[in-house]
């Protein structure tokens, strides 16, 4: 089966890197690097990016299955997508609340991402429907600082605690007892490590990588150890750029990044 997965930048290789260890499939990969930052811009114009991303992987690519590994483009142009391509469509929105909803014994949450997502309450509607609490939080400087790889990096860990403390404050003005932080943008996992020094203990961290891809491979009714699987990479930016940051949320070397125009 080919399936495509589908980021604004290097993001969403976290979901692919869970993926290719869970679901035999064949990946192709498209990050729209060109047009990054989805997170600072309107619904129409992510509407527009993730559409024709999404059918460069349908009709372009073949793929048969399509995983938005973009919060935002998962918040604001789901339907959109879903309206474009005629294959099935996984949002990573979907798969954070529903792993939320297993975590939570006070049923209140938090929920970092972009300002787009935030702004959408894509999240808190999410929840809602799952009786849960969430507060959202918009946290516009993280996919700067993870795109210029300053993943341990002094200034990276005095954004977040600043950006943490003003989470909790939030948290305890709106009288929640949260014990779930769910990390609501896929270039969130590769801070993890300074997430979780930044916030009390007590907070369990979910990453939309892991249960995204049990939930891809429980739809699919495939899954396991030790599987075959093959990736192919595109880029609507530098291929080099791409496969030196890439790397790192991969987590092994990638090789042969193709260079995709998709326009503006
Ligand atoms: N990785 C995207 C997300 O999950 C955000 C990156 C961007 O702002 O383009 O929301």
């Amino acid at each position: 089966m080919k399936i495509g997965v589908f980021d604004s930048g290097v993001g969403g290789l976290t979901v692919l890197r869970a993926l290719l260890r869970r679901v035999p499939a064949d990946y192709i990969y498209l990050g729209d690097t060109a047009r990054l930052p989805y997170g600072a811009k309107s619904r129409e114009t992510v509407g527009r990016y993730a559409v024709s991303s999404a059918k460069f992987l349908v009709e372009e690519q073949g793929a048969e299955f399509l995983v938005i590994a973009c919060n935002t483009a998962s918040a604001l142009a789901l339907d959109a997508i879903r309206d474009a391509v005629t294959v099935p469509v996984v949002g990573v929105v979907e798969t954070g609340a529903n792993a939320a909803d297993a975590s939570s014994r006070t049923r209140d949450v938090l929920v970092i991402a972009t300002a787009a997502t935030v702004a959408s309450h894509a999240y808190a509607a999410a929840c809602g429907e799952r009786q849960l609490r969430a507060i959202e939080k918009a946290c516009p400087l993280l996919v700067p600082l993870v795109e210029e790889g300053w993943i341990e990096h002094a200034v990276t860990a005095e954004v977040l605690r600043i950006y943490m403390a003003e989470l909790m404050e939030q948290a305890r003005a709106a009288g929640l007892d949260a014990d779930t932080l769910v990390l609501g943008c896929t270039h969130y996992p590769l801070l993890r490590a300074q997430i979780e020094k930044a916030v009390p203990e007590k907070l369990r961290v979910i990453d939309s990588a892991e249960v995204t891809a049990d939930q891809v491979a429980a739809r699919l009714g495939m899954g396991g150890d030790g599987i075959e699987a093959s990736a192919k990479f595109f880029a609507t930016d530098s291929v080099a750029k791409f496969r030196a940051l890439g790397s790192r949320f991969l987590g092994r070397e990638i090789d042969g990044v193709e260079l995709v125009e998709l326009g503006g």
